[in-house]
């Protein structure tokens, strides 16, 4: 049986979206069966037509295929991501996690491998603690902690050991460095989410 991933995430410029689709492609390269899926836009109108790039992004139509609570359900490894806000993970994510309630009290969400992935504008914006407070969700759900490390070389000179991270300021759209990495946690992710399950099905 492949192993599943689940690849959720919120973007309102597009950053977090592209991440996120790396990610789900060094998961696919790895042999997993991939979701990728965005959570609802929750922002008023007249918030997101404050931005041309935000307006943008939600005329392109990215909300089609939105996270339900049965696609964490299914997946034996989940990469959440989101762009960093005022220093941790925006509230249309937070509004999605805060659904999984029924299922972490059923003990679903329990031996998942679980990641998580950022982008802010600057540096010391707020990535890791973003990444870290995403995280603190998965220690309420049981879930096995996976962070990206250095394991690889490419990781050792671009990577951010917390979690995949790209800083937007100075470019439009996420760099070769940071897709590479973002790719390296796909991997990474299917990987042992493939020995937990398989150790999990083998019980
Ligand atoms: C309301 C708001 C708050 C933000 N807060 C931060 C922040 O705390 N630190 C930072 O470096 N960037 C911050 N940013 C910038 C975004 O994180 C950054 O532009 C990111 O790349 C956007 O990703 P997206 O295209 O997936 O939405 C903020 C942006 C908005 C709109």
């Amino acid at each position: 049986m492949n192993t599943r991933i689940l690849v959720v995430y919120y973007s309102s410029t597009g950053n977090t979206r592209k991440l996120a689709a790396s990610l789900a492609e060094g998961a696919r390269e790895a042999g997993a069966e991939v979701r990728l899926r965005t959570v609802a836009e929750t922002a008023p109108p007249e918030a997101i037509a404050t931005n041309p790039r935000w307006q943008a992004y939600v005329d392109s139509g990215p909300h089609a295929e939105l996270a339900g609570l049965d696609d964490l359900d299914w997946a034996d490894g989940v990469a959440v991501g989101s762009p960093t806000r005022f220093g941790g993970p925006a509230a249309q994510l937070k509004s999605y996690l805060d659904t999984t309630g029924g299922l972490w009290a059923k003990g679903k969400l329990a031996d998942k491998v679980a990641t998580s992935f950022t982008t802010a504008s600057t540096a010391h914006g707020g990535l890791e603690s973003t990444v870290l407070a995403i995280n603190n969700v998965f220690y309420h759900w049981g879930a096995i902690v996976l962070p990206l490390g250095y394991a690889d070389p490419h990781l050792r000179e671009t990577g951010n050991p917390y979690g995949g991270s790209f800083v937007s300021r100075k470019s439009a759209e996420p760099d070769k460095e940071a897709l590479g990495a973002l790719r390296l946690q796909g991997t990474r992710l299917a990987r042992v989410a493939g020995y937990v399950a398989d150790g999990l099905r083998a019980r």
